[in-house]
C-alpha cells in the first residue's frame, strides 16, 4: 500500500442532505487522529477530469466545524462519468496522481461508487466509499443517508395535501423521485397513510384504483391521495420529461402524477389534481438521524483510509457501520421487497 499523506474527497450524482455530514466527518477525523491533509475536489468526477482553478482545495477543521445541519454538498456535485468517453479514466487517474492525492474518499450512489470501484480494479486507485442517495436503492448497506431526510419531506407533503385534498373534494396525486426504487414512496405513502401508494416495483392496476376512489365516494369521501413513484410505469414506457439522458444513461423522470390523474378523473368523475414534489425532497437541512448516520460514516471511511481498506464502501448493518465490497455494493439496485409492499397494502382504501 502506498502510504497516505493527502487524502481527496468528492461527491458526485444528486445531492443528498447529510453530505456535509460526512465531509466534516472524514476531513476531521483525517487532520485531527492521522495528521493527513486532506483537499476537497469540487464537481464530482469532473473535478479530476477537467480540473479548473478551484477544482482541488485544502480543507481544514475550521471549513467544516458548522457544515452539519447544511443541506446540499460544500464542494459541489456533478454527473460526470469517468467511463463514457476512452481515455477519460486514466485522466482521472494521472490528475491524482499529479495533485499528489494518495487516497480517495468517493461519496456518491451507484454511478458515482460504481466508478470509483472501476477506478480500483482497473488502476489500483486507492479509494473508499460512502453510500449516499435520497433514493436509498445501494446494495451492501441497510440504508444510505439523504435517505431519513426525503422520507420526512415527502411524508410531511403528504400530510399537507390531505388537508386540502379533503377541503375540496378532490383526488391529489403526489410525485416522489426515486428512479427505479421505490423507498421514498413507500416510506412517505407508510407514514403519511397515503390511501393508494404505488412504487416502480410493481404494476398498477388503474381499473382497482378507480374502483377504490369509487367505493370511497360511496361512503361520503370523495377526495383521496395517491402517492407514486416517478418511475412507475402504465404499460411499458418511463414517462419522462425529455428525451435527453446524463452521461450515465440516466433518463429524466417525471410526469406519471399528471397521466395518472388525468386518468383517475376520467374513471371516476372526481376532481382530480397532481403535485410534482421533486427537487424540495434533496434539499435542505438533514434530519438528526441523517446527521448522525453521515457522521458515523464518515468516521468510518477516515478509518477504512487509514486501514488501507481499499475498494471498499461504508456500509450501516443492523446498527454497526462495517465496510463491504464497493463492487457488491454498486452491482445491482436494491428495490423494494414485496412483503414491505404488502404491509402497505394493507392500508390501501
Ligand atoms: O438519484 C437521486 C435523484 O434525486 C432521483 O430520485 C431522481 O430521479 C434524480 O436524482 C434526478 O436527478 P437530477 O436532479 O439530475 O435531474
Amino acid at each position: 500500500m502506498a502510504e497516505v499523506r493527502r487524502v481527496g474527497m468528492l461527491t458526485g450524482g444528486g445531492d443528498a442532505p447529510g453530505l456535509n455530514g460526512v465531509i466534516r466527518a472524514v476531513t476531521v477525523k483525517c487532520i485531527e487522529d492521522y495528521g493527513y491533509e486532506v483537499v476537497g475536489i469540487k464537481r464530482g468526477w469532473k473535478g479530476l477530469l477537467a480540473p479548473e482553478e478551484d477544482s482541488v482545495q485544502k480543507l481544514t477543521v475550521d471549513d467544516v466545524r458548522y457544515i452539519l445541519d447544511e443541506g446540499g454538498t460544500v464542494l459541489l456535485s456533478s454527473r460526470t462519468n469517468p467511463y463514457k468517453k476512452e481515455g477519460d479514466a486514466e485522466k482521472v487517474v494521472k490528475n491524482m496522481q499529479e495533485f499528489g492525492i494518495d487516497a480517495l474518499v468517493a461519496i456518491g450512489g451507484d454511478d458515482t461508487l460504481g466508478v470509483a470501484s472501476r477506478l480500483h480494479k482497473d488502476f489500483g486507485v486507492q479509494v473508499v466509499g460512502c453510500p449516499k442517495t435520497i433514493d436509498n436503492d445501494l446494495s451492501g448497506t441497510d440504508t444510505c443517508f439523504g435517505y431519513d431526510t426525503a422520507v420526512s419531506i415527502a411524508t410531511e407533503a403528504l400530510d399537507r395535501i390531505r388537508t386540502t385534498a379533503r377541503s375540496h373534494e378532490r383526488i391529489l396525486v403526489v410525485e416522489i423521485m426515486g428512479r427505479h426504487a421505490g423507498w421514498i414512496t413507500y416510506g412517505a405513502g407508510l407514514a403519511g397513510a397515503a390511501n393508494v401508494t404505488l412504487i416502480p416495483e410493481v404494476e398498477p392496476d388503474l381499473d382497482a384504483i378507480a374502483d377504490l376512489f369509487k367505493k370511497r365516494a360511496e361512503r361520503g369521501e370523495r377526495w383521496g391521495v395517491v402517492a407514486v413513484s416517478e418511475g412507475v410505469t402504465i404499460g411499458e414506457e418511463y414517462i419522462t420529461q425529455t428525451a435527453e439522458r446524463d452521461e450515465f444513461g440516466h433518463v429524466r423522470l417525471g410526469g406519471i402524477a399528471e397521466t395518472l390523474a388525468n386518468e383517475l378523473k376520467e374513471r371516476t368523475g372526481i376532481d382530480t389534481r397532481h403535485v410534482v414534489l421533486g427537487h424540495l425532497q434533496r434539499g435542505g437541512t438533514p434530519t438528526a438521524y441523517d446527521r448522525i448516520l453521515s457522521t458515523r460514516y464518515g468516521i468510518r471511511a477516515a478509518e477504512a483510509v487509514k486501514n488501507g481498506e481499499w475498494g471498499k464502501m461504508v456500509a450501516l448493518r443492523g446498527s454497526d457501520i462495517v465496510t463491504v465490497s464497493l463492487e457488491e455494493a454498486t452491482g445491482e439496485t436494491r428495490t423494494v421487497p414485496e412483503d414491505l409492499y404488502d404491509v402497505l397494502k394493507t392500508f390501501f382504501g
